[in-house]
């Protein structure tokens, strides 16, 4: 049987962050920093357990111990983290408590449903999970009986429908540990792990910085028209204001051109009041000093989409984003003609088709970007990121 430190470094992959519900003496917490993680953080109900743990790793910072209920703690928790985390999901009632030793006894049913649900709510959907004590959740035992392997199994597939799901030995019992691990992306994966707004309409800020993790930035510029007020909707705001990027923005109305000078008046944006046509585009880029290589194209301009990303000829954005107004036979044609510049799909986000050169796209991962594998757009994912804007 392995022991605890070699499951935890087999399973650490690009983390940082261990959390642990369950501390007990702090066998755990001391496997975590065998394995080399930089933060460690771990959950105790009881008062005299949280004091050996402290006591005993007073002299390692990275280690965190945290008294509270496990579901609730980690919901607390996870708000103030936002990396990649191994999960080491320990926490169930403990027969051996005895009653004098803690006035406080729990009489809840097993905390790692709630738990789950914590993990669920949190923005990143790709951590590896990682459940102690499989045993407890297939026995008959009627300590144990309130949460069976197949609650926490479907929990699992909340978080995220891709994860591989495989039971594992323990350093004590053969396949004691349900390991829940991302392996393969599906079609979908930067829309649904990592889609939010900021002030984007439909996750697209959220799938664009994943983006921008996965390649190389050239240069940081971007471009996008129909700017309006710089803000509302807008695909690059949050580069430039949050990521410091350089942008060229074209707005052709009065009103909305005023606002978009006073959004960028202290930022590297050129505004430029214009009416963008496919017969004015590359010239308005040349005139902008925009590098041909540039990192982000945003094409979202109500109409002629699809004609403006047929005009483009010499530059070679990074990144494309066209808005072609789905269902699916606007994505067709769209991805149809992408194909022949050059790129391949790698998201859709509610009415927008995400491209990348053919030569990055092998670092995305995905199986089969074949437009029958991308969600068809439904009202309802709408309101997934909330309506910041409204
Ligand atoms: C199996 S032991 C943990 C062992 C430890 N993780 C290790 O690897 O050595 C379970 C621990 O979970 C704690 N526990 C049980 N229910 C809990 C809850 N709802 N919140 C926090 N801790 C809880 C118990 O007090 C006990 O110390």
């Amino acid at each position: 049987m392995p022991v605890t430190s070699e499951i935890f470094k087999a399973h650490k992959q690009d983390a940082k962050v261990f959390i642990e519900t369950g501390s007990y003496v702090g066998d755990g917490i001391q496997a975590a920093v065998e394995a080399g993680f930089e933060t460690i953080y771990s959950i105790e109900f009881y008062d005299n357990r949280v004091g050996r743990c402290r006591a005993r790793f007073k002299d390692v910072a990275c280690v965190k111990v945290i008294q509270g209920n496990s579901g609730e703690a980690l919901a607390e928790l996870l708000k103030h983290i936002n990396e990649p985390i191994l999960f080491w999901l320990d926490a169930h009632y403990d027969a051996y408590v005895p009653e004098s030793d803690n006035p406080k006894i729990l009489t809840e049913p097993q905390p790692v449903l709630q738990e789950l649900e914590a993990i669920k709510n949190h923005s990143i959907k790709t951590h590896t999970i990682l459940i102690d004590d499989r045993r407890i959740f297939i026995g008959d035992s009627p300590v144990w009986h309130n949460t069976v392997e197949s609650q926490i199994v479907d929990k699992l597939k909340e978080i995220n429908p891709e994860y591989e799901i495989t039971n594992i030995d323990s350093a004590c019992f053969p396949k004691d540990i349900i390991l829940a691990k991302i392996t393969t992306k599906g079609a979908n994966w930067l829309y649904d792990w990592y889609g939010h707004n900021i002030t984007s309409q439909h996750g697209e800020d959220g799938v664009i910085e994943k983006i921008f993790q996965v390649i190389k930035q050239l240069n940081k510029v971007c471009v996008e028209f129909d700017a309006m007020n710089g803000i509302v909707w807008k695909n690059t705001y949050n580069l430039i204001m949050n990521h410091g990027w350089r942008s060229v923005q074209i707005e052709m109305r009065d009103d909305y051109f005023k606002d978009l000078i006073k959004t960028y008046k202290d930022k590297h944006v050129a505004c430029i009041k214009e009416v963008v046509l496919p017969t004015n585009l590359e010239r308005l880029l040349t005139q902008s000093n925009v590098p041909q290589d540039f990192d982000l194209l945003s094409i979202d301009v109500d109409g002629i989409d699809y004609e403006l990303f047929e005009s483009i000829k010499t530059f070679k954005p990074q990144v494309i984003l066209l808005e072609c107004d789905l269902p699916h036979e606007n994505l067709i044609k769209a991805v149809a003609l992408a194909k022949t510049k050059g790129y391949e799909l790698i998201a859709v986000t509610g009415v927008n088709a995400i491209f990348v050169k053919r030569d990055l796209y092998p670092l995305f991962e995905i199986k089969n970007n074949s437009v029958k594998n991308y969600k068809v757009w439904t009202e309802s994912r709408q309101f997934k990121f909330g309506l910041e804007l409204q």
